[in-house]
């Protein structure tokens, strides 16, 4: 499973791909407005960091405006991934860059159905948001193992890019599902990456260190 950092934090995207696990980042609009920096500059920063795919999202609603919306993000970097949100509109975009050989993320994604137009609308990924759907007591693993299953019967190309993770089992899950990529906020790969036996037995190891005459 490939593991994207879901955050426009420069500094935290930094201290986990130094550390070798970050193969790709995703960003919202939400996200961009919580380190209060323009658009276009973190966008180009994080592509100097993380020699992956980055997802940047458009804002416009209408194909008519999405469409060169979509082609001017994809024309900041060779790795721009272009994030457009599941409707009828975000699907025609996706149809229409994808021909040129434009990368789309599907975004907003809350039920296996929705999942299958995008793959068929030929999304490079698509992004279900498990939180947001245990949020309303529906479960969001759920709904991965659903897509899963169908982009397989049908072989489509479609990554599955499990969004909205808000704890280590979400992360979990996915990768007992056979999910492609997870994208995962910075707190939680810190949770994946701890363990407090390895925290005790370092402990150990170093005190037991200690009494090996020198
Ligand atoms: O990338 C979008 C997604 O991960 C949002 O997560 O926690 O705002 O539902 P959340």
């Amino acid at each position: 499973m490939k593991i994207f950092i879901d955050t426009a934090d420069v500094a935290a995207i930094r201290e986990y791909a130094n550390i070798g696990i970050v193969d790709g980042v995703t960003t919202n609009p939400s996200l961009i407005a919580k380190v209060g920096r323009k658009f276009e500059e973190v966008v180009r920063e994080i592509c100097d960091i993380v020699d992956g795919p980055i997802s940047a999202e458009a804002i416009s609603v209408g194909a008519e405006d999405m469409i060169p919306e979509a082609k001017k993000l994809a024309a900041i970097h060779e790795n721009i991934v272009v994030k457009v949100p599941l409707t009828a509109e975000g699907l025609k975009t996706v149809k229409a860059v994808s021909q040129e050989g434009i990368k789309t993320n599907v975004t907003l994604c809350f039920s296996a159905t929705q999942a299958l137009l995008a793959a068929k609308a030929g999304a490079t990924y698509i992004s279900p948001f498990v939180g947001r759907l245990d949020d309303i007591a529906q479960e969001g693993m759920t709904l991965i193992q659903d897509i899963v299953d169908i982009y397989g019967n049908y072989g489509f190309a479609t990554e599955v890019l499990v969004a909205s993770i808000r704890n280590p089992l979400h992360f979990l899950e996915a990768a007992r599902m056979g999910a492609d990529v997870s994208t995962v906020p910075p707190s939680v790969l810190g949770q994946l990456l701890k363990h407090p036996l390895t925290d005790i037995g370092i402990e150990k190891f170093l005190a037991d260190w200690e009494t090996v005459p020198k």
